[in-house]
């Protein structure tokens, strides 16, 4: 089969096409012949050699797939071979053929391309655990978005205000912050002019965000303890600002803040398998009547996967950038 790998660790032009032999299922696990696959800031970071796959992994970079069942491994019940799905993949999405595991495996949305349905599986099991699962956000709440035009953002808008929060993000530019309220956000922040801490409050009549989902880290770490309500839940899924912060802790003290977080990947296919759960029962029934669609931004050939790359850096893109596998 065709991959694409990473060469050796560096830029975009390090990710080439190469022929690789088609995987095995073991028990448990399902092969799919991938369709789409979707591309994330994490592939950013393998790439450049700051994200090693976890042991067991397949070395190749890709962390969701859309496609066709090809072949189920013993003891797999749920799939058969043809069966339309997407999956969050621990690695190798970037390939004709990926291994996942069968729990991590969701039937394709109806009326969903293959393209559409691989833009879905990392961002929505993120979204899922973090702001609902750990963050517990609960309707009339209001949700702050950090990043709100990444993947991780358009997918937060959209599952916020489904389940009736309010939500506020922030952006980096004009067109970013329009993009994000026409997805349906209350209020984009343009954070280079002004100053989100104060705007939240404003919105909020005082109160603060009840759950913060943050890429952000470094000095918004401080900030994020200022903006939060009283009870308020910050949950950390990247440091794309910095990992060591300084903060108040009087205020997490005084608010009676929870300060958590988590990564996806390295987690055991059985905490996997129960975020799919939760989102087919509550969150594959909005995708069916397109309630919540992903944000599409661009589709490029597999085999030109360094220019999906140098487009996520660029960071222009609004929402998902895909690969075309078929
Ligand atoms: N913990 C987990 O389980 C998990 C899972 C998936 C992804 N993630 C993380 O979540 C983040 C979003 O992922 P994604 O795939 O949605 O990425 P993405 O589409 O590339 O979005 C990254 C966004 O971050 C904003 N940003 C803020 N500070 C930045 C900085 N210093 N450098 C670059 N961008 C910056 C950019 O928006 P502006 O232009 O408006 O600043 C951009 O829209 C990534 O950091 C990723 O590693 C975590």
């Amino acid at each position: 089969m065709t991959a694409v790998a990473i060469s050796t660790p560096g830029g975009p032009q390090v990710l080439k096409p190469e022929q690789r032999d088609v995987p095995r299922p073991e028990a448990g696990e399902i092969l799919i012949q991938v369709k789409a696959a979707g591309v994330n800031r994490p592939d950013v970071l393998q790439r450049k050699g700051a994200y090693p796959a976890p042991p067991g992994a397949s070395d190749l970079p890709g962390l969701e797939v859309a496609g066709v069942v090809a072949a189920v491994g013993e003891g797999v019940t749920r799939w058969n071979v043809d069966d339309r799905v997407c999956a969050l993949t621990p690695g190798g999405g970037y390939a004709e053929y990926a291994i996942v595991h069968g729990t991590n495996a969701l039937p394709l949305p109806q009326g969903f391309t293959f393209s559409e349905a691989a833009a879905l599986p990392e961002t929505f099991f993120t979204v899922w655990h973090n702001v609902f699962e750990r963050g517990g956000l609960k309707s009339g709440e209001t949700l702050l978005v950090h990043g709100g035009t990444s993947g991780i953002g358009t997918t937060a808008i959209q599952l916020g205000k489904a389940f009736g929060a309010r939500v506020i993000v922030t952006a980096g530019t004009p067109e970013k912050c329009e993009a994000c309220e026409k997805l349906g956000a209350d209020r984009a922040i343009n954070y280079r002019t002004e100053d989100f801490v104060a705007v939240v409050k404003e919105v909020t009549g005082g109160k603060g965000a009840n759950v913060i989902l943050d890429m952000v880290g470094g000095d918004y770490v401080a900030r994020n303890y200022s903006a939060a309500s009283v009870e308020g839940r910050i949950v950390q899924i990247a440091t794309m600002g910095g990992a060591v912060a300084s903060a108040d802790f009087s205020r997490l003290m005084l608010k009676r803040l929870v300060h958590t977080g988590s990564t996806l990947r390295p987690r055991p296919v059985e905490v996997k398998a129960g975020i799919a759960a939760g989102l087919e029962a509550q969150v594959w029934p909005l995708l069916a009547t397109r309630r919540i669609a992903p944000v599409m931004d661009m589709i490029f050939p597999l085999r030109e996967a360094w220019r999906a790359h140098e487009r996520m850096e660029e960071g222009d893109h609004i929402g998902k950038i895909v690969l075309d596998v078929a």
